[in-house]
């Protein structure tokens, strides 16, 4: 580590923290500048720009892991940008080239090294890149400027003290619509997410669970993370729709589960009322890697899944497969690591 920073790593938790440098590249005119790093963390943008309207805009979340041996490394980052080139194109913003999306995680990891927690905390330096949509316009139109910026900040580990099963509830609200945006990592399927989040949390649950929004039958994401469950006769089931953000997690351990623990994989509907199949269910995502779902409520039954205190033997071990492999303890499937160097 270059320098000293004065960051009590194991009280970290999820908290904006400048760090000292980030990356900026605009589109103008049809290309991309090749962007550069900057000190400052506040953007000045045109008051009419469609990010602040009509919600043009996208991002991304990965980490930057610190091994034993005091290396860094990102996790899969070419599966983010492959996810940021379908978010720009499903709302008409111009593609970041693959190479120019790691590239800038990179730089900007490697500007902000002192940043990476140490190994052994469980903390890590999360990555946000974005685009937006900027400059002079008023109709609905995509914008005639865009600024694609990547910065970071160390957060501390989702479970403080070891994994533990949290509960869920089922909304009666919708995240995204049959064949609208559920698929892209755009701001609009947050913000419409606030007040369900707000109201499960008022019930005394951690989040919600969203319906597939056709027919709320079918259970589609967990808050902001993908569902699986592990069926009576070991099946790692996960659903399938168009309106579900695509989680590099959650590809990851159907891998995992596939190459690792020897399960069958299978993406198919999982309805609501047939939670009876699994003996344990998960959510997955960045932030947490896997947190168990210890019951879900839906109008007025509770259905528990392996326990609500305990987590089940099968979601361990995909937890602790995926842990390992992020933070360098297990060897990971080809092109799934890059060196930070
Ligand atoms: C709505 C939603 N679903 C699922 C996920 C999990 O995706 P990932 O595993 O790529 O972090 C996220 C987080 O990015 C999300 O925001």
């Amino acid at each position: 580590m270059s320098k000293n920073v004065n960051i009590d790593w194991s009280n970290l938790g999820f908290s904006y923290i400048k760090t000292d440098l980030r990356y900026i590249s605009h589109w103008k005119d049809g290309k991309w500048d090749d962007g550069k790093l900057v000190e400052d963390n506040m953007l000045s943008i045109n008051e009419a720009s469609t990010a602040l309207h009509y919600g043009q805009q996208c991002f991304e979340g990965l980490k930057a892991y610190r091994t034993k041996e005091g290396k860094i490394q990102l996790f899969r980052p070419d599966q983010n940008a492959k996810r940021m080139v379908d978010s720009c194109r499903r709302i008409l913003m111009p593609e970041i080239p693959e190479d120019k999306f790691i590239n800038a995680c990179i730089e900007v990891v490697k500007a902000n090294e002192h940043y990476v927690p140490p190994y052994g905390t469980g903390a890590t330096l999360y990555i946000r890149p974005f685009v937006i949509g900027v400059g002079e316009n008023i109709g609905v139109k995509p914008a005639p400027e865009y600024i694609f910026s990547v910065f970071c900040l160390p957060v501390g580990p989702y479970f403080k003290g070891g994994m533990t099963p949290v509960n869920f509830t089922i909304s009666d609200y919708d995240r995204a619509a049959p064949y609208g945006t559920g698929a892209a990592k755009v701001g609009g399927n947050y913000a419409g997410s606030l007040y369900p989040h707000k109201l499960a949390v008022e019930k005394g649950f951690a989040d919600c669970i969203y319906l597939d929004p056709a027919t709320h039958t079918k259970i589609e994401e967990v808050g902001a993370a993908n569902f699986f469950g592990i069926t009576k006769d070991d099946k790692f089931i996960t659903p399938k729709s168009p309106s579900i953000l695509p989680s590099i997690t959650k590809y990851s351990l159907m891998h995992i589960a596939e190459k690792y623990l020897d399960l069958e994989v299978v993406e198919r509907d999982v309805l609501v009322d047939n939670l009876d199949e699994f003996k344990e269910a998960g959510a997955c995502g960045t932030a947490a890697v896997i947190t168990p779902i210890g019951g879900i409520e839906h109008k007025g039954n509770f259905h528990v899944f392996h326990s609500e205190t305990e987590v089940g033997p099968i979601t361990k071990k995909l937890y602790e497969t995926l842990y390992g492999i992020q933070f360098g303890d297990v060897e990971a499937p080809e092109g799934w690591i890059v060196e930070v160097k």
